[in-house]
C-alpha cells in the first residue's frame, strides 16, 4: 500500500512537471515606500469550543503538560507561528461567558455547561491562564466581552481586574490571585457577530447594538482610557458597518469583520472562488473606512476619556476555511477538519489578499489555533501540524514591513481563476524585497518573469532565495503518523535585481527573497 501511494505521488509530480509551463509576469513597483503591513495580521484565535482550549492548548491531566497545565508539545508548535496577538475566549462563546467564573483558585471555580458549543467547562483555563499563555508565546492578549448575557459593569470590572493599578476591589482580586503587576490588556472586543440571528446575541438590530455598545465603551474606558476597542461590523451587511462607523466612529479603533471561505464543494475551483470572492466585501468595507473622518471633532469632555486617535482599521478577527460541505469534520459541530494541500494554497491566497489590503487591515486572527478549524491538531498521545501550518508560518516569517504595489499578468487556469496570485513587500531596512506567489494552476508549472521598478537599483547582481512549498499530492493531508506531506525546497542564485526569471511548480506557493538591495 505504502509503495502504491509513493508511486502515485511520484506520478503526480512527474505528470505535473512534464506539462509545458505557462508564462506569466509580475511587476513590482519598488519606487514607492509602500503601505505598512501590521504584524498583527498574523494573529490567532482560541475559543472555548470543543477541544480548542481543553484538550488542545490545555490539559491538566496529561503527562505532556507543564505545571500550568499547558500541553508542551502544542505550545512548541504554537510558538513556531510567532503569533503576535491571541484573541480569546470567543467567538460565539462570549455570549454566555462570565469572566469571574475563570479566576481564583481552580478548585473553587464553577463548572458551567457550554450552552453554545456543548460539553461542560470547568473554567480551569481562564483569564490568568490565558495571559500566562500569551506571555509564553509572545503574543498580545485580545479579550472579547460578553454583551449578550453580560453587563457593561461586568466588562468594566474585567478591565479593572486585568489592567487596574489602584487599591481597588478587582485589581486587588488579581493581586490576590498571584499577579501583582497588571496584565495590560490593550485590545478589547465588544461583542461578536452581533447581527447573527441564530446565536445567543440580543443585538440583531444595529441601533440596539450601538445603544448598548456606548454603555460598554463608557464603562470600560472609564476604567482604562488607553484600551483599543474592536467593535462589531458585518462584511455582508454594509448598512450595519456604515451605521456602526458613523455613530461609534469616535470610539472605534478596529471594525471587526469575519471572513470565512465556505467552498460549495471539495473542488479546488470552489475553494479558490470562495476566497477570491472575499475581495469584494473587503474592498467595500475599505471604502467605508476611507469615508470615515480620521480626526474626531467635538468629542465632549464630559465623556471623561479621549476620543480615538488615528484612523480606524479593520480587524479580521476570525478568518479561515470552513469546509462545511465536505461533511468530514469531527468533534464539536464537526469543526475538526483535516486540511489538505489545496487548503494550504487557499490560505496562502488569503494571506496575499490581506497583504494587498494592508492599508486598511490592522489585525487578523486565524480561527482557530488548535483542533478546531486549526493548523495544529492534538490527541492524548501527541500533536502535529496540518498542511495549512506551512503558509501561516511562512508568511509570518518572511513577509516584509511595507506592501508594494504588484501587478500580475497570467492566464486563467480554469474559468474565472487567475493562475498566479502574488503580493510583494519590502523589509524595514529596504535591504530585501519579498514576493509571495501562489501558482493555482494544478497541472502546469509557471515560467514567471519578475520586473522590479526601482530607479535606485544598481545593475549589479543580487542574491535571490527561492523557498518553494508543494504538497505530496493535491489532496494529501498530514496526520499524527505522517506530518511530512508538505515539501519545502530552497534554492539560491544571483540575478539582476530589476528583471529575473523564476520557475514555479504546479499547485505551489513560493517565497522569493531578493537580498542585498542597498
Ligand atoms: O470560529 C468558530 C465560530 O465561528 C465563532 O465562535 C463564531 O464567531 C463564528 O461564527
Amino acid at each position: 500500500m505504502k509503495y502504491f501511494l509513493f508511486c502515485l505521488s511520484f506520478l503526480f509530480s512527474i505528470t505535473a512537471f512534464s506539462q509545458t509551463p505557462f508564462k506569466s509576469e509580475i511587476t513590482i513597483d519598488a519606487t514607492q515606500k509602500g503601505q505598512e503591513i501590521s504584524p498583527l495580521q498574523y494573529g490567532q484565535f482560541i475559543e472555548h469550543l470543543g477541544r480548542a482550549v481543553a484538550g488542545g492548548i490545555y490539559d491538566e491531566h496529561s503527562t505532556l503538560s507543564d505545571s500550568n497545565g499547558f500541553r508542551m508539545d502544542v505550545l512548541e508548535k504554537v510558538k513556531e507561528l510567532r503569533t503576535p496577538v491571541l484573541r480569546y475566549p470567543g467567538g460565539t462563546f462570549t455570549k454566555i461567558y462570565h469572566w469571574q467564573d475563570g479566576v481564583g483558585p481552580k478548585a473553587s471555580r464553577k463548572k458551567r455547561k457550554n450552552l453554545i458549543w456543548g460539553g461542560v467547562d470547568d473554567n480551569h483555563f481562564g483569564t490568568a491562564e490565558f495571559i500566562v499563555y500569551c506571555r509564553k508565546i509572545g503574543a498580545e492578549p485580545f479579550l472579547v466581552v460578553n454583551m449578550a448575557t453580560g453587563t457593561p459593569e461586568e466588562a468594566a470590572n474585567w478591565v479593572e481586574y486585568c489592567n487596574g493599578t489602584t487599591d481597588t476591589y478587582y485589581a486587588n482580586l488579581r493581586r490576590k490571585d498571584g499577579f501583582e503587576n497588571p496584565f495590560n490588556v490593550k485590545y478589547w472586543g465588544i461583542g461578536n457577530e452581533e447581527g447573527a440571528e441564530p446565536d445567543m446575541g440580543r443585538h440583531q438590530d444595529v441601533d440596539q447594538y450601538i445603544k448598548d455598545t456606548w454603555q460598554f465603551v463608557k464603562m470600560m474606558k472609564l476604567q482604562d482610557s488607553s484600551l483599543k476597542l474592536v467593535l462589531v461590523g458585518n462584511p455582508e451587511d454594509l448598512h450595519w458597518s456604515r451605521t456602526v462607523l458613523a455613530r461609534l466612529g469616535p470610539v472605534c479603533d478596529y471594525l471587526s469583520i469575519h471572513l470565512y471561505s465556505i467552498p460549495a464543494d471539495t473542488s479546488f475551483k470552489s475553494l479558490i472562488q470562495s476566497i477570491d470572492r472575499i475581495e469584494q466585501p473587503l474592498t467595500q468595507v475599505d471604502s467605508l473606512l476611507t469615508a470615515t473622518p480620521i480626526n474626531v471633532e467635538n468629542f465632549s469632555r464630559w465623556y471623561r476619556f479621549p476620543a480615538r486617535s488615528g484612523p480606524i482599521k479593520i480587524a479580521v478577527d476570525e478568518w479561515g476555511i470552513w469546509d462545511i460541505n465536505s461533511g468530514k469534520g469531527k468533534g464539536a459541530y464537526g469543526l475538526e477538519y483535516q486540511y489538505n494541500w489545496l487548503h494550504a494554497l487557499g490560505v496562502a491566497t488569503f494571506l496575499n489578499l490581506f497583504q494587498r489590503h494592508s492599508h486598511s487591515i490592522g489585525m487578523a486572527t486565524w480561527a482557530q489555533t488548535v483542533n478546531v478549524l486549526a493548523p495544529i491538531m492534538s490527541d492524548s498521545a501527541g500533536s502535529y501540524r496540518q498542511t495549512i501550518f506551512a503558509p501561516l508560518k511562512a508568511f509570518r516569517d518572511y513577509v516584509g514591513k511595507y506592501n508594494l504595489p504588484t501587478q500580475t499578468t497570467t492566464h486563467e487556469s480554469s474559468p474565472g481563476i487567475k493562475a498566479i496570485d502574488a503580493a510583494s513587500s519590502r523589509s524595514g531596512d529596504s535591504n530585501q524585497i519579498i514576493l509571495t506567489i501562489v501558482n493555482r494552476d494544478v497541472d502546469h508549472s509557471a515560467e514567471t518573469v519578475v520586473h522590479v521598478k526601482n530607479h535606485q537599483l544598481s545593475q549589479q547582481r543580487v542574491t535571490l532565495k527561492q523557498i518553494s512549498y508543494t504538497g505530496k499530492s493535491l489532496y494529501s493531508v498530514n496526520s499524527a503518523t505522517n506530518e511530512n506531506t508538505v515539501i519545502k525546497t530552497e534554492i539560491k542564485k544571483n540575478v539582476a535585481p530589476t528583471d529575473f526569471k523564476i520557475m514555479l511548480a504546479p499547485a505551489s506557493f513560493t517565497v522569493i527573497i531578493l537580498n542585498g538591495l542597498q
